[in-house]
């Protein structure tokens, strides 16, 4: 009786000081901001969520830092036994960005400064109109508002301004889990770097796993994001792992996905047994170039 009624004791000795940690209704950025930053303000909000969000692009380049190093998705690293390069989706290296039309397009984000203002806290060297201010500026406001950030919505830390299905955003990158689960590691790991405990790192980790890291997501609205049920899946190559909600049917293709391609590459055409390699430029010029033995043949089809 004396013993289980000391251990019950040590048990309540102990509880504050779990209890020390964030309480449940305090947001993880409304809780961290001001731990880390000082004061509870928009700005530091958006201050917060950009070392994060910089950190888990370049790598752990500034203070905050409690000791834990992050490798950003900048430069390749191997994962699991596979290398992962991520940054050719911003470069324009693959037809992979949605701009609207059946296919991807190759497009460049990185055209105001790439890493020089990142480095520097920034998103970009300020040129708003360039896609690299537009893309970071729209992933601090999306992040910030996945871990709750309440002052989103004034001037200092506007609510998120881009599109709001994931899928969309994502569908011609054919993102697999690998490259999901990397990345959404790295976010963690960026996290916890700045002072965010594991626990809550691994809860937003887990978020983003559920709501992202799943192949034919039934439609879903993400909390903090002002928008109807929409596709989210970004995780979308055959070896994601289907969704426990999935349909299929609700996605394109039934939700088979585009793999982009290296624009750049060569293409190997095999002519008269011989393999010979030839650029793409140079093969459209052939194929126009016989455009007169096309038309021929098409007169001849109709007159026959
Ligand atoms: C949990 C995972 C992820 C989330 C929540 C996420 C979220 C976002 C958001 C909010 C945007 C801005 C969309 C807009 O401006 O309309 C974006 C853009 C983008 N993301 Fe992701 N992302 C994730 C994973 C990835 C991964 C793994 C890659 C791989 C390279 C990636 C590549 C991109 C690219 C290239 C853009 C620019 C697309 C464009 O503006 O057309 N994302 N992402
Ligand atoms: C959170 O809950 C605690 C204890 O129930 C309460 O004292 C505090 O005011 C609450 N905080 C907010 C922001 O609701
Ligand atoms: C990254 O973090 C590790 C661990 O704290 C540290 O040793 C290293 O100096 C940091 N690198 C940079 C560039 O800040
Ligand atoms: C990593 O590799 C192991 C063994 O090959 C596999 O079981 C595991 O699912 C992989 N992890 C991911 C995230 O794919
Ligand atoms: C990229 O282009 C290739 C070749 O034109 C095409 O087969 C592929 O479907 C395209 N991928 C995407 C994601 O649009
Ligand atoms: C970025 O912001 C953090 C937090 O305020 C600060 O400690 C750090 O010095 C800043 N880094 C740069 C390069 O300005
Ligand atoms: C800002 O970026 C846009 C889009 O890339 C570009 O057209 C424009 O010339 C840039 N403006 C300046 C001042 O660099
Ligand atoms: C699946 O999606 C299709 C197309 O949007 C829809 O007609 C169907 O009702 C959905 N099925 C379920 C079970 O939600
Ligand atoms: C794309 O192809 C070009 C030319 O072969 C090559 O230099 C480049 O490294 C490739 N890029 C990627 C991301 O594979
Ligand atoms: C392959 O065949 C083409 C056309 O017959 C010829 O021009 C070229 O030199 C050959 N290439 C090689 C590597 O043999
Ligand atoms: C691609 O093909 C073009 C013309 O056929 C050639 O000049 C170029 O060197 C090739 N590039 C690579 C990376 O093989």
């Amino acid at each position: 009786m004396f013993r289980l009624s000391s251990i019950l004791l040590a048990f309540i000795t102990i509880l504050p000081l779990c209890l020390a940690q964030r309480p449940e209704n305090i947001s993880i950025c409304d809780f961290y901001t001001p731990s880390i930053l000082g004061e509870n303000t928009a700005s530091n909000q958006l201050l917060l969520i950009t070392i994060w969000v910089n950190t888990f692009v370049l790598g752990n380049y500034t203070t905050p830092n409690i000791g834990i190093p992050v490798h950003g998705f900048a430069t390749p690293e191997i994962y699991n036994g596979t290398e992962i390069a991520l940054l050719p989706y911003f470069t324009g290296a693959y037809n992979s960005t949605n701009l609207g039309g059946n296919a991807g397009v190759s497009k460049l984000f990185l055209d105001d400064g790439g890493p020089v203002p990142v480095l520097k806290n920034m998103s970009s060297n300020g040129n708003t109109s360039s896609a690299q201010y537009q893309v970071f500026n729209h992933i601090y406001q999306y992040f910030g508002s996945i871990i709750g950030c309440s002052l989103q919505g004034s001037p200092d830390f506007p609510s998120y301004q881009g599109r709001t299905s994931m899928y969309e955003v994502h569908k011609f990158m054919d993102l697999d889990i690998l490259q999901m689960t990397y990345f959404i590691n790295l976010v963690d790991t960026a996290a916890s770097s700045l002072g965010i405990s594991l626990d809550d790192a691994s809860t937003i980790g887990t978020s983003l796993n559920r709501a992202f890291n799943t192949r034919c997501a039934s439609p879903i609205s993400i909390s903090n994001i002002d928008a109807p049920s929409e596709l989210q899946s970004i995780c979308i190559a055959p070896d994601c792992p289907l969704d426990p909600d999935n349909n299929c049917s609700a996605y394109p293709l039934d939700g088979l996905a585009l793999a982009p391609v290296n624009i750049t590459d060569n293409v190997t055409v095999t002519t008269g047994g011989n393999g010979s390699t030839i650029g793409v430029p140079l093969l459209l010029d052939l194929l126009w170039g016989l455009r007169w033995i096309w038309i021929l043949n098409l007169i001849l089809l109709v007159e026959n």
